[in-house]
């Protein structure tokens, strides 16, 4: 019997997963290492133990589910993603690549079929990158791109460390972060982007993702009183801030082909409704598929802040907080996509990534690729992303055949 991706067990896996920090608009938030965080990690231990795999987890919090192969020597082909989501975030993110990589080892066990290698499904801790430091805790520290002590010690808005509620929710494993090697890593995921949809394909090979630089800005002003003091003596924290946003929207502009730049999270001190605001930390996120780009862009930027900054006698601090280089996947493991494909009869299109993903920082130490299935009208990060469930499949499909194909590849 060959062994098929069962389309409602897919589909119905992800709706009780997406139960799991249910928003009213039909969305998720499952912040990082929160109660609903650990929820959904014991579901999916509890669904991979079901389906006969061995659980190990690292000292992050990486869960890896183990389905042995024949030859105990093997490296082993790892597939997954995220559970982890925005706080407005959808269904699909993240939970499809965990999802599609448990639905490729049920299929296989449904079809008693055996391969070489082992096949892992890993769950990486904290992609999102919204509620700690930065985005890709776990697979950055895994690919030895973060130190793990500074990804312990991170802390959240409210001081809660990141070491610490990896221990509260019962993931502070033993494993060694890292320091295994991996054959090949697969990892499927929603466009979260419009092409595939617009062009009627139902899989995307991806061949890299666009580079990325975040910053934290500390623009610092002086507190007074919101009734007495004049406007022309203020020194306000967050109109500055206001008008930094307003003049980076304006310098993605002024590169081509056209960048993106998003000022998405601001904290005003003291945050009083009659206090003029004394302080403002706000994000850049800033993304181009060059890095040459990327570089020019951010002098541009500091000159847009600084220039504001002398205008209104504010102090302004701009700290990198993380770089992302772009990432060219591994073309073997590319082409074993558009063959699964190709062998199924689905159609399949080569295709960059505006995200970043967990696959973008395990590329530095194995081989790695992307399969990706349409989402509705390109919406993520948002409670209305959606996604088909022949989609969903199509995708799982390619993944299956993808992984079998490289498990038993001598
Ligand atoms: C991941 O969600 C990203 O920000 O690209
Ligand atoms: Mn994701
Ligand atoms: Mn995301």
């Amino acid at each position: 019997m060959r062994a098929q991706v069962n389309t409602d067990r897919l589909w119905d896996s992800h709706m009780e997963m997406a139960k799991i920090g249910a928003t009213p608009k039909g969305g998720v938030c499952r912040l990082s290492l929160t109660g609903e965080d650990k929820v959904s990690r014991d579901l999916f231990v509890q669904w991979a133990k079901e389906a006969g795999c061995d659980i190990r987890v690292d000292t992050v919090g990486n869960i890896f589910a183990r389905r042995a192969g024949t030859d105990p020597d093997a490296a082993p082909v790892v597939t997954g993603s995220h559970l982890d989501t925005q706080p407005l975030g959808g269904r699909f993110d993240g939970a499809y690549g965990v999802l599609a990589g448990l639905e490729v080892v049920r299929a296989l066990n449904d079809a008693n079929v055996e391969t070489r290698a082992p096949i892992d499904i890993v769950v990486w801790t904290d992609e999102e990158g919204c509620r700690f430091t930065t985005k890709t805790m776990g697979s950055a520290t895994f690919a030895g791109l973060r130190p793990e002590q500074e990804v312990l010690d991170g802390v959240d808005p409210d001081g809660k460390r990141f070491g610490d509620e990896l221990a509260r929710i019962g993931y502070a494993g033993t494993e060694p972060c890292g320091g295994f090697d991996i054959a090949a890593y697969f990892e499927t995921h929603i466009e979260q982007g419009p092409i595939l949809e617009d062009e009627g394909i139902p899989v995307g090979a991806v061949v890299g993702a666009q580079g990325q630089r975040c910053f934290e800005v500390t623009v610092t002003g002086e507190e007074g009183h919101a009734g007495t003091l004049p406007m022309d003596q203020r020194k306000d924290a967050y109109l500055g801030a206001a008008r930094m946003a307003d003049a980076l929207n304006a310098v993605a502009f002024t590169f081509q082909p056209m960048p993106v730049i998003t000022v998405g999270h601001v904290r005003v001190r003291p945050n009083s409704r009659n206090t003029i605001p004394g302080q403002t930390v706000f994000t850049i996120d800033s993304r181009h598929p060059r890095n040459e780009t990327l570089v020019e862009m951010k002098t541009a930027m500091q000159a847009a802040c600084e220039r504001i900054a002398a205008d209104m006698g504010l102090g302004l601090e701009m700290v990198e907080t993380s770089v992302s280089p772009v990432v060219s996947f591994d073309e073997d493991l590319v082409q074993s996509v558009r063959d699964a494909a190709d062998e199924l009869g689905i159609p399949c299109c080569d295709m960059f990534s505006g995200a970043g993903h967990d696959a973008c920082k395990i590329a530095a130490v194995a081989p790695a690729a992307m399969v990706f299935v349409p989402c509705k009208d390109g919406i993520s990060h948002n409670e209305l992303e959606d996604a088909t469930p022949d989609d969903l499949a199509a995708g799982t499909a390619v993944l299956l055949k993808a992984v079998v194909a490289t498990a038993n590849r001598a």
